[in-house]
C-alpha cells in the first residue's frame, strides 16, 4: 500500500476565518501526526480574481501563515509553501489545459457561483476560469491522495480525477494519482449574516484575529429569526445562524439541544444564546490570538520558513514533471 499524501491550500486573499476554521484548519492539525501534509499557499489563484491588487495578496501571505501557525499547524511536521515558488506547477497546467474543454470549465459550479458573486458577467478572466485546473496541478504535482476540503470544493477534485484519467489513458501511463476528498464535520459554516457562507468578500466573516470586542459585536448582530420578536415568542432553530454555530463551535451538545427545546417553545432571548456563544468563541479564540502575536514578533523567520517549505515541494514537483513530460514525449 502507498503511504496517503495531503494537499490543501488556501487563497492569501485576507485573514482567515471560522469558515475556514472548521472547513479544513482542525483537520489540519488533526492530520499532521499521521500524513505527510504538504499545505500551499496558493498565491497565484489568489490573483486570478484578484490581479489588479497584487499587494493584497502579498501582504495576505504572512497573515494566513500567522493563521495556520496560530491554531497549530506545526511547520516542522508539515509543508507550507507558497504556490508562486513552485514553476513546475505552472508548466502542468499548460499541459492540462488541453485536457479540458471550455465547456467543462464553465459548468464548474463551484466556479459558476464564484462568477456570479464578483460580478464578472459575461467578462471573467480566463485565468479564473481556468483555476480548478491549476488547481488540479496543485494536487497532482504532489500526487496528493487525499485533499481535505469543505463542500464548495468537491467539484475541483472531480475535475482533478476526470484530468488524471484522460491524462493516463491519453499518454499510456499510470503516473497520475487520482485523489480524495476528505470533508470535514462542519460541511459549510454560514456567515453572519445568515447567508450560505461565510466569506472575506461577503463582508459576513468572523476572523480568527479579529479582537474580542470585534468578535463580541459581530456576535450581538447575528442573524437569528426575525420572527423572534419577545423573549416570550416562540423562536425557529432551522436557519438560526446562532444555533447553527452553537452546534459547530459549542461541546456541550447536551445543553445546545436544551436550548434549542426552550428557544423554540418561547421564553428564551437570543441575548442570552449571543452571549454563551460570545463565551465559547472567546475560549477558541484567545490562545490563537495570543500564540498570533507571538509569532508576528520575526517576520523574517516566517519568510524563511516559507521559502525553505517551498524548496522542498519544487523538488517533488521536479519529479513528478520529470515523468509528465517524458509521458508526453517532451524528455530531449
Ligand atoms: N481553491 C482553494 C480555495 O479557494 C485553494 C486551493 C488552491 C486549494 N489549490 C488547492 C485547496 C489545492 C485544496 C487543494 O480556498
Amino acid at each position: 500500500m502507498k503511504k496517503d499524501i495531503i494537499l490543501t491550500g488556501d487563497r492569501p486573499t485576507g485573514p482567515l476565518h471560522l469558515g475556514h476554521y472548521v472547513g479544513s484548519l482542525v483537520k489540519r492539525v488533526e492530520l499532521q501526526d499521521q500524513i505527510k501534509q504538504y499545505i500551499m499557499l496558493a498565491d497565484v489563484q489568489a490573483l486570478t480574481d484578484n490581479f489588479e491588487h497584487p499587494e493584497k495578496v502579498r501582504e495576505s501571505i504572512v497573515e494566513v501563515v500567522l493563521d495556520y501557525l496560530s491554531v497549530g499547524i506545526d511547520p516542522k511536521k508539515n509543508t507550507i509553501f507558497v504556490q508562486s515558488l513552485v514553476p513546475q506547477l505552472f508548466e502542468l497546467t499548460v499541459y492540462y489545459l488541453n485536457l479540458v474543454t471550455l465547456n467543462r470549465a464553465l459548468r464548474n459550479p463551484t466556479v459558476k457561483t464564484e462568477i456570479k458573486q464578483k460580478g464578472f458577467g459575461d467578462s471573467a478572466p480566463l485565468g479564473f476560469v481556468a483555476y480548478p485546473i491549476s488547481q488540479a496541478a496543485d494536487i497532482t504535482a504532489f500526487k496528493a491522495t487525499l485533499v481535505p476540503v469543505g463542500e464548495d470544493q468537491l467539484p475541483m477534485i472531480e475535475q482533478t480525477n476526470e484530468i488524471v484519467r484522460a491524462f493516463n489513458r491519453l499518454y499510456n501511463t499510470d503516473i497520475l494519482v487520482e485523489a480524495q476528498a476528505v470533508l470535514t464535520k462542519t460541511k459549510r459554516l454560514p456567515g453572519c449574516d445568515g447567508k450560505e457562507k461565510m466569506g472575506k468578500s461577503l463582508g459576513n466573516a468572523i476572523f480568527l484575529s479579529d479582537s474580542a470586542d470585534v468578535v463580541a459585536q459581530k456576535v450581538m448582530n447575528m442573524y437569528t429569526d426575525p420572527g423572534h420578536i419577545r423573549v416570550a415568542d416562540s423562536g425557529k432553530i432551522e436557519g438560526n445562524i446562532v444555533f447553527t454555530y452553537l452546534d459547530a463551535f459549542d461541546s456541550r451538545a447536551d445543553e445546545v439541544a436544551e436550548l434549542k427545546a426552550h428557544y423554540q417553545r418561547g421564553g428564551l432571548g437570543d441575548v442570552v444564546l449571543k452571549k454563551r456563544l460570545i463565551e465559547i468563541l472567546e475560549a477558541l479564540l484567545a490562545p490563537i490570538r495570543k500564540r498570533r502575536e507571538e509569532f508576528s514578533a520575526d517576520k523574517a523567520v516566517l519568510m524563511q520558513m516559507l521559502k525553505e517549505g517551498s524548496c522542498e515541494a519544487e523538488a517533488l514537483a521536479a519529479q513528478t514533471l520529470e515523468q509528465v513530460r517524458a509521458a508526453m514525449k517532451l524528455d530531449y
